[in-house]
C-alpha cells in the first residue's frame, strides 16, 4: 500500500451541513484525516499536494445508502471493483449495497466475502446490508446478529419484499435490539403480480400489464404499523407515489421511527417516458416510474424532511438481458453515475432545495439512519471528500459500470464531481479513476 500523501485543497466552497457550514475555505489532510478546515490556511501544514478547488463546492463524501452491485454472482454485469469505480466517477466514497447477489448475502460468510473483496478491489468504502431472511425467500429469519457482528449496517431483502408480516415485525424487533435499520422494499407480491409498468392511462395505452401504487402504499402502511409495535428502525426504500409520501409525513408527525428515501428517477421522469422513449426497457425500474402528481409529491416530500435521503438505486442489467420485449426484460437502471447531477439540476437548480438540504440527503442524513461516523468534514472524520464542479453541463454518455442501461442517455445534465478522496487519498479526477 502505497503511503498516504497528505493534500491541501484551496479555494473551494466549503459545504458540509452536519455543522451547518457554508463558507469559502480551504482544508488539510493529513493521515488519511481531515486535519483542518478553515479560511486561508498557510501555517503549519506540512508537505502537501495542492487541489485547487478554486469556483468548485467540496462537500462530505456523497454516501449511496441502496447500491446493487453484482458480486458474487453475476460479476458480468457488475464487479465490487466495476461498481465501486462508478460510484467514485459519480462522488459517492461510500456505497451499501443490498445483498440481491447470487448467492444471497444472508450469512457472515457472505458479509466476509463482500468486505475482504472490496478490501482487496474496491476504490471506495463498501458496507454491506444482509439479508432479512434466508435467501431472501420471506421465510425464515437470516443470521442476523451473526451479521452485524461481521459488520453489516442494516438489514433489507430489496428486490423482493418481505410478505409475512409476522417475519418483518420479528425483524424489527431484533434490529431495535442491534439498533440498525430494516430496510423495506415495499410492494405488495400478489397485487403487483407480472405487472411491468405504473397501472394507468399510459399502461391502458400501451397494453402493459400495471402495477397500481396501492401494490406500494399497502406495505408502507403495513410497515409503519409494525413501526409502531416495535419501536423498531424502519427505512423505506425507493418511495414513488404521492401517497407513500403522505403516509411517511404522517407517521414521522406521530413520532414513529420511520426514515425513507428515493432515488433520481422517481423525481426526474413519469411512466409517459415509457411511451416517448417507444417502450424502452430502459424506463422499467421497480418501483415503476409513476405520474406527474406522485413527482410533485416527492420533490414536496424532499422539500419537507419527509423523505430523508436520495439514493442511486444503482441496478445494472446486461444490453442483452435488457433488449427483450417490455414483459420479459429485467426492473432496474443504473445510478451512481447520475444521481448527483440529476440532484444537482432537477433538485437544487430547479429551487427545490438548496444546495446545503440537497447535500445532506447525500451525506448526512444516510450516515445518521445507518450510524455512521461519515458524511462530515468536521475536524478529525475520515477524510472522504467530493469536489464539485455546479456549472459543469455535459450530455450523459459513458460509464464506469460494466452495463448502460440508463434512461439518461443523451440527456444534457449539470453538476458532476471533478474529484473523489477516500480516507485522503484522490480516487478520481475529471471522470477517470486515478488510483487503486
Ligand atoms: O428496479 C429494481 N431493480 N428494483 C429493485 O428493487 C431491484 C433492482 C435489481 O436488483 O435489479
Amino acid at each position: 500500500m502505497e503511503a498516504n500523501v497528505n493534500l491541501l485543497i484551496l479555494n473551494g466552497t466549503v459545504c458540509d451541513p452536519a455543522n451547518r457550514t457554508y463558507k469559502k475555505a480551504d482544508i488539510f489532510i493529513e493521515n488519511g484525516k481531515i486535519k483542518k478546515c478553515s479560511p486561508r490556511i498557510y501555517s503549519g501544514v506540512n508537505e502537501a499536494k495542492i487541489i485547487d478547488a478554486k469556483g468548485k463546492i467540496v462537500v462530505p463524501g456523497l454516501i449511496d445508502i441502496h447500491t446493487h452491485l453484482r458480486e458474487p454472482g453475476r460479476e458480468d454485469e457488475e464487479t465490487i471493483r466495476t461498481g465501486t469505480s462508478a460510484a467514485a466517477v459519480g462522488g459517492f466514497t461510500t456505497i451499501c449495497c443490498m445483498p440481491n447477489t447470487n448467492p444471497v448475502i444472508d450469512s457472515v460468510s457472505g458479509v466476509k466475502f463482500v468486505f475482504a473483496t472490496a478490501h482487496q478491489e474496491g476504490v471506495v468504502n463498501v458496507l454491506p446490508i444482509g439479508a432479512i431472511t434466508k435467501k431472501s425467500e420471506g421465510l425464515e429469519l437470516a443470521e442476523i446478529g451473526k451479521m452485524k457482528n461481521a459488520g453489516i449496517v442494516a438489514i433489507s431483502d430489496d428486490g423482493k419484499p418481505v410478505m409475512n408480516a409476522n417475519i418483518m415485525r420479528r425483524a424489527l424487533e431484533y434490529c431495535k435490539m442491534l439498533d440498525i435499520p430494516v430496510i423495506s422494499h415495499c410492494e405488495d407480491a400478489n397485487l403487483s403480480a407480472l405487472g411491468e409498468m405504473n397501472e394507468g392511462y399510459i399502461s391502458t395505452l400501451l397494453g402493459l400489464k400495471g402495477i397500481p401504487k396501492q401494490a406500494e402504499e399497502i406495505m408502507v402502511a403495513r410497515d409503519i404499523a409494525l413501526c409502531e409495535l416495535t419501536e423498531g428502525k424502519l427505512h423505506i426504500a425507493h418511495v414513488s407515489t404521492a401517497h407513500s409520501v403522505e403516509l411517511i409525513r404522517d407517521a414521522k408527525k406521530r413520532g414513529i421511527k420511520v426514515t425513507a428515501e428515493t432515488a433520481p428517477q422517481y423525481f426526474s421522469l413519469t411512466d409517459e417516458e415509457v411511451k416517448i422513449s417507444n417502450y424502452n426497457t430502459n424506463t422499467k425500474v421497480n418501483p415503476p416510474l409513476r405520474t406527474k402528481e406522485d413527482v410533485n409529491a416527492i420533490l414536496r416530500g424532499l422539500a419537507d424532511g419527509t423523505i430523508d435521503c436520495i439514493a442511486s438505486d444503482h441496478a445494472p442489467h446486461l444490453i442483452e438481458e435488457k433488449e427483450q420485449e417490455y414483459k420479459i426484460a429485467p426492473f432496474g437502471i443504473i445510478g451512481l453515475e447520475t444521481t448527483l447531477p440529476l440532484v444537482i439540476t432537477n433538485i437544487v437548480n430547479e429551487k427545490i432545495l438548496s444546495l446545503s438540504s440537497a447535500i445532506s440527503k447525500l451525506t448526512y442524513n444516510p450516515a445518521k439512519i445507518l450510524g455512521l461516523e461519515k458524511g462530515t468534514l468536521a475536524v478529525g472524520s475520515d477524510a472522504d471528500i467530493t469536489i464539485i464542479d455546479l456549472n459543469k453541463t455535459k450530455p450523459i454518455q459513458k460509464f464506469e459500470s460494466k452495463c448502460k442501461n440508463s434512461p439518461f442517455i443523451g440527456m444534457k445534465l449539470t453538476g458532476f464531481a471533478t474529484t473523489t478522496i477516500v480516507a485522503g487519498k484522490i480516487i478520481m479526477e475529471d471522470g477517470n479513476i486515478v488510483s487503486t
